[in-house]
């Protein structure tokens, strides 16, 4: 167990460069499993999630190495199809295997998984999508036990909201099944269509992918491939944030800016100056940002996983912004723990008032995801005095480097390891 020691003040400047998507990469390694043989993934950030997605992946059978920057997985003819309980609860993205499975083996047993943090988190569209194209499931246990009979046959869905995973469930069963299947009302999100195409390149008829329809035509077998993994969005955002929230200059590089157009396009409207390029940008941070209001929605609209980030950031704007969370039902206990540093921010239902303060003060705060302990690391960064980080380990998920990062720009943060 780590926390980080962070003395606030500094303004960030410099440049530094993002690592490949967390959000692509888990879904780049299941994608894997539709085809046996060797597969090349570049640019796989070092993350647990991923360390996590390796262990899965080992567990129905592929080994996998890591080989710099990259990793090699090579999967079985015959993978074994299930995904125990141990590895879905530390990661809900295991439950994408069930697709993947479903299509290579006509099987698959995966456990359950929980609500978590941001309330229940059901996957009735995963479900459902999958019943159109021929499974049947069963719980048995809390193991769901999904099976193919006849085969998986491509079918007509329309998913009721635009569901990340959901898409993502449809398009590794789609590929392999027999005819055409058309997803509609899919998720738009680039770490999916970079998903796409890996599995076009491995042989796969993916159509539409990055829009709201898309047509799998089912092949009978793909190939193995060689894939760079899209830049994280999500990693480059928190950069931008720091950078705004400190006054700094920071030049973020190795990103596709266009991922973030309404991201930045309301830190703009904050006060930051931004300049880019087509795979960099630069943020200045004003002395004090604007108020700023925004609804969370799904891509291209501004990303649920920006939302905390860009809060800490309006704590202490010079006004009042009213912040609406669209995506999740329960993502707000870090607000929490940023009161305790002085900011005032209430909630109402899916409605979130920040009454923006002057200054924030140094307390010990608990990180209790990915993107609240990213939000909390950035308030700190501006705070008077020094704030400690607890549950950093949520921070490790989904940031390669984030203390080494945030020190080569000049912030004064350390990482301490609990028996020291
Ligand atoms: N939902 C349902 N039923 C379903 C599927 C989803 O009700 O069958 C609900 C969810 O409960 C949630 C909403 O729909 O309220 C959106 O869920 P979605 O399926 O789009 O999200 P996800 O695939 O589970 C991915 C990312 C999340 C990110 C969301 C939204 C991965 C591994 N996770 O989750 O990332 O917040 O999309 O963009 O790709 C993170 O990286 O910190 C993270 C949580």
């Amino acid at each position: 167990m780590s926390r980080f020691h962070i003395s606030g003040g500094n303004a960030l400047h410099g440049d530094v460069a993002v690592k490949g998507a967390k959000n692509a990469a888990l879904k780049l390694m299941v994608a894997t499993l539709l085809a046996p043989g060797e597969h090349r993934l570049d640019n796989v950030p070092g993350i647990i999630d991923v360390e996590i997605m390796r262990q899965v992946l080992e567990h129905v059978g592929a080994t996998t190495r890591r080989e710099n920057g990259s990793l090699v997985v090579d999967v079985p003819e015959s993978p074994r199809p299930e995904a125990p309980i141990e590895l879905v609860r530390k990661m809900r993205a295991s439950i994408l295997v069930l697709g993947a499975l479903l299509a290579r083996c006509g099987e698959a047993r995966v456990a359950l998984p929980g609500g978590d943090d941001f309330g229940s988190r059901p996957i009735d569209m995963h479900l459902e999508g999958l019943k159109a194209f021929g499974a049947q499931f069963e719980l048995v246990h809390g193991e769901l036990v999904a099976t193919a009979p006849d085969g998986l046959e491509g079918a007509e869905v329309m998913l009721e909201f635009p569901s990340v995973g959901a898409t993502e469930n449809l398009i590794l069963a789609a590929v392999l099944a027999k005819g055409t299947s058309v997803i509609g009302n899919a998720a738009r999100e680039p770490e999916l269509a970079d998903m796409a195409s890996l599995l076009n390149k491995m042989g796969a008829k993916i159509e539409g992918a990055g829009t709201s329809t898309i047509t799998v035509r089912g092949v009978p077998n793909l190939e193995p491939a060689h894939h760079r993994v899209v830049p994280d969005r999500l990693e480059a955002g928190t950069y931008a944030v720091a950078a705004a929230i400190t006054g700094g200059t920071v030049r973020v590089v190795d990103c596709i800016p266009e991922h973030l157009r309404m991201e930045l396009r309301k830190l703009e409207a904050t006060g930051c100056e931004i300049t880019h390029g087509d795979d960099w940008f630069q943020v200045t941070g004003p002395a004090r940002p604007s108020p700023v209001d925004f609804a969370t929605l799904p891509y291209p609209g501004f990303h649920t996983d920006m939302h905390p980030q860009m809060v800490a950031l309006l704590s202490v704007c010079e006004g009042v912004s009213v912040v609406t969370e669209n995506i999740y039902a329960a993502r707000f206990r870090y607000i929490g723990e940023l009161n305790r540093m002085g900011a005032d921010i209430t909630t109402d239902g899916q409605h979130i008032v920040v009454r923006g303060v002057e200054t924030l003060s140094s307390c010990p705060v608990d990180g209790t995801d990915i993107r609240a302990g990213a939000a909390l690391v950035c308030a700190a960064l501006r705070a008077e005095g020094e704030t400690v980080v607890t549950e950093v380990h949520h921070i490790d998920r989904g940031y390669t480097d984030f203390v080494e990062n945030l020190a080569s720009l000049g912030a004064d943060i350390e990482r301490i390891e609990e028996s020291d």
